[in-house]
């Protein structure tokens, strides 16, 4: 049995001080969990000057990414580098020289999963991605060991802490848009561009890797509906309160037998629901499965220490398996890859949902009779109205919730309502989630 096992890393960022730090500080514990001691041998990084909140050896330390890649010691090859390219060939290459990788990259296991997964398994290696989605918290390994015995049958997540930090921080105090997007870049948990952030990217990076071990299937990211939180105002939420409703941004998977829908965009959750209480920069994952029923897994979606928390759990699951000689035991999708098939998603516009919109209109006789009749001709039923305060001369805002609804009804209604001389700016849409959640 081997007595040690040997760590290499790329990227010596934020996460990769955290999984050094938990290394040094964890290491009797480790030793103890694994039956083996793990040692770090290399890390790589093109900046090996800068301090970080530990200082390794300097001889641990190099430039030259090869260093780590090519060691015939190096059983684990840890990267946290980030981005498409060089990540994506270095791990290819680390999996071609027989090592096992751990990476915490969302946006390239969402897009080049499928590759990775496939020469990790053509080379008898192992690939950890824990910690790309929800930093700390442990949906991956749920997907696909705990919750094994399952058909999934609804996931609905906040995964992007960056966005679930703007929308509290504007529901609970009231702050702009713009005031709290520069905080979240400050404390450290907006991505460099917070585009993928504000935009619903990251968010449908990490839900395409949720639906790929949640179906055992390929997904192709392009295909998942995608909208972001920069056109969410403080009426709206207001508007949502009196309605009793916080707006989350969430990603959304629901089998609907035939297919499965995927969708990331804000939606309006009641109150009372444990992902409406989900705030600041906190990431939860509700998912339903045909036994187990509602699961509920909350935590740290980012951050040094509990990111690296989820990168060591994949490290000591390999090095386990390293020490009793065996490797690919649990798929990377919980499928092999020889069985994986394309997922089955439900075109956008065949969407079914319960809709908020905020209509800006003239304040007139006839005028909500006008746009329901629109609505009632689309066969979309509307469930409350309300109309209050009057935002400029002759504009008033009127919200109207409705019944279940079909995206492609919706989308046609609007846009003949938009068109109306009654209507004077264009109509607010949000997506309700009641009766799935
Ligand atoms: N930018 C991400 C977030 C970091 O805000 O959640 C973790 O993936």
């Amino acid at each position: 049995m081997r007595d040690v096992i040997s760590i290499g890393m790329i990227g010596f960022g934020t996460v990769g001080s955290g999984v050094v730090k938990l290394l040094e500080e964890e290491k009797d514990l480790f030793e103890r969990r694994v039956g083996a001691k793990l040692v770090l041998k290399k890390i790589a990084d093109l900046d090996i000057t800068t301090p970080r909140v530990v200082t390794p050896a300097p001889e641990k330390l190099t430039t030259n990414v090869m260093e780590v890649i090519a060691d015939p010691d190096i059983d684990i090859v840890v990267e946290l580098m980030g981005g498409y390219e060089p990540a994506h060939s270095f791990l290819l290459k680390a999996m071609k020289a027989k090592k096992h990788v751990v990476t915490a990259n969302k946006a390239l296991i969402a897009t080049r999963g499928s590759d990775l997964f496939q020469v990790a398994e053509e080379n008898g290696v192992d690939i950890g991605f824990e910690a790309s989605v929800g930093g700390t918290i442990p949906i991956i390994k749920t997907l696909k060991e705990s919750l094994v015995a399952n058909r999934i049958q609804s996931i609905f997540g906040i995964m992007n802490g960056t966005a679930n930090f703007i929308l509290t921080k504007m529901t609970d105090g009231g702050e702009a848009f713009e005031v709290v997007l520069k905080e979240a870049q400050r404390l450290g948990f907006a991505e460099a561009d917070p585009t993928f952030d504000i935009e619903g990217i990251d968010t449908a990076h990490k839900l395409a890797i949720v639906l790929s071990l949640a179906y055992g299937k390929n997904v192709n990211f392009d295909d998942i509906h995608v909208e972001g939180i920069t056109g969410i105002t403080g009426q709206d939420i207001a508007f949502a309160k009196d309605l009793g409703y916080r707006i989350k941004l969430l990603a959304i998977a629901i089998d609907r037998g035939d297919a499965v829908e995927a969708r990331v965009h804000p939606t309006m959750i009641p109150f009372g629901h444990l992902l409406a209480n989900v705030n600041a920069n906190f990431n939860a994952f509700h998912v339903v499965g045909s036994a187990s029923g509602s699961i509920f897994l909350y935590g740290q979606g980012a951050g040094m220490m509990p990111t690296a928390s989820a990168v060591m759990s994949d490290v000591v699951d390999i090095a386990r398996n390293i020490r009793e000689g065996i490797s690919s035991r649990v798929p990377a999708r919980s499928i092999r890859e020889a069985d994986i098939v394309d997922i089955n998603l439900r075109p956008f516009e065949e969407i079914r949902s319960n809709y908020y919109f905020r209509f800006s209109a003239v304040d007139r006789p006839g005028v909500l009779s006008k746009i329901s009749g629109i609505l009632g001709e689309k066969n979309i039923s509307i469930s409350t109205v309300i109309q209050k305060g009057r935002t400029r001369q002759g504009a008033v805002p009127i919200v109207m919730t409705t019944y279940k609804a079909r995206e492609r009804d919706v989308r046609a209604a609007l846009e003949v309502i938009d068109r109306l001389d009654i209507v004077l700016d264009k109509t607010v849409l949000i997506r309700v989630e009641d009766d799935d959640l």
